[in-house]
């Protein structure tokens, strides 16, 4: 019989935690390489905590790792993965028992996180320990999309962005597009108003860019605000490849369609779990 045990990731260096995720999310759904930056970016913006997050042991050899996120009374788990050759052997079912009773121990209320819709091991294994479905996270695409507009938009703080978000935004948003997370994103990424609409985006000077946030302030919702905003978007970064990951609220994909884009094959479940 061979030994599970779990030890603080804090413990281990960020180029080895960087290498273990990289080899636990072998033959994902994406492509996934963990370099340091990338860690340590996710690190800082999500507000992972590397004394609550796990390095998995079997025998005393690290064959998986577990992220765990902070905010308040809830956790999040930011990522794990489990090396190829550990999987499907109820390490995963283990580790995540293990990982809520110590959510619980820490006297937090809710643990969240998302996994891909087509992952099936990951939705049955989260499913199993008690986590439900709050809603569908559906990602986007459009490129080189042909808009004129006149409107001008008008440059902000990613900080002003990120209050209009934790003020106007709604209260169970997905950890990532939440007003905290949007507050630790940083130039080159770009934040946008028109009106009562908001965005934000990364690097406009490269082809692929990513639209990070929509919000329209309650007041003005309905008009096809984010639409004007989002075409004059389009006209003042001309040839790009506009990206929306699978992190949106089902509920918002109108917004994405009404400017033409196209629904992405990988969407998420949104999940939470009572502690
Ligand atoms: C998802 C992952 C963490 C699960 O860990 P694991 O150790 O394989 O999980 P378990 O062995 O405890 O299996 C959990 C359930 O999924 C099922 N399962 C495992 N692999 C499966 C597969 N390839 N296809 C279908 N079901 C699968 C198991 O049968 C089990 O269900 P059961 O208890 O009803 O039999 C692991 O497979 C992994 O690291 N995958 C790559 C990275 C990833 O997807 N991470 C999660 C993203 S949030």
């Amino acid at each position: 019989m061979s030994s599970l045990s779990l030890k603080p990731t804090s413990e281990f260096t960020i180029p080895f935690l960087a290498d273990l995720m990289t080899r636990g999310f072998e033959g994902y759904f994406v492509p996934v390489q963990i370099t340091e930056a990338i860690l340590l970016t996710m690190l800082r913006r999500d507000g992972v905590d590397l004394t609550a997050s796990r390095v998995l042991l079997k025998d005393n050899e690290a064959v998986g790792v577990a992220l765990v996120a902070r905010r308040g009374w809830t956790s999040r788990l930011a990522a794990m993965g489990i090396v190829s050759t550990a999987r499907n052997g109820g390490t995963g079912t283990w580790a995540m028992e293990q990982l809520i009773q110590e959510a619980r121990s820490r006297g937090e209320k809710e643990m969240v996180l998302e996994v891909i819709e087509q992952n099936t091991a990951g939705v049955k294994l989260y499913e199993k320990v008690g986590f439900t479905k709050i809603r569908r996270l559906v990602g986007y695409k459009i490129e080189n999309p042909q808009t004129e507009s006149a409107h001008d938009l008008e440059e902000i703080d990613i900080r002003d962005l990120a209050r209009q978000v934790t003020y106007h935004g709604m209260k169970d948003l997905p950890w990532q597009l939440s007003g905290t997370t949007i507050m630790q994103h940083t130039p080159p990424s770009r934040a946008f108003r028109l009106n009562d609409a908001y965005c934000l985006i990364s690097n406009p000077e490269v082809t692929d860019v990513s639209i990070s946030s929509v919000l329209v302030k309650a007041r003005s919702r309905g008009a096809g605000l984010s639409g004007v905003l989002m075409r004059a978007l389009f006209a003042r970064f001309p040839n790009k490849v506009w990206h929306v990951s699978p992190i949106f609220p089902e509920e918002m994909s109108v917004i994405f369609e009404q400017v033409g884009m196209t629904r992405e094959t990988l969407s998420q479940w949104q999940m939470a779990l009572k502690l």
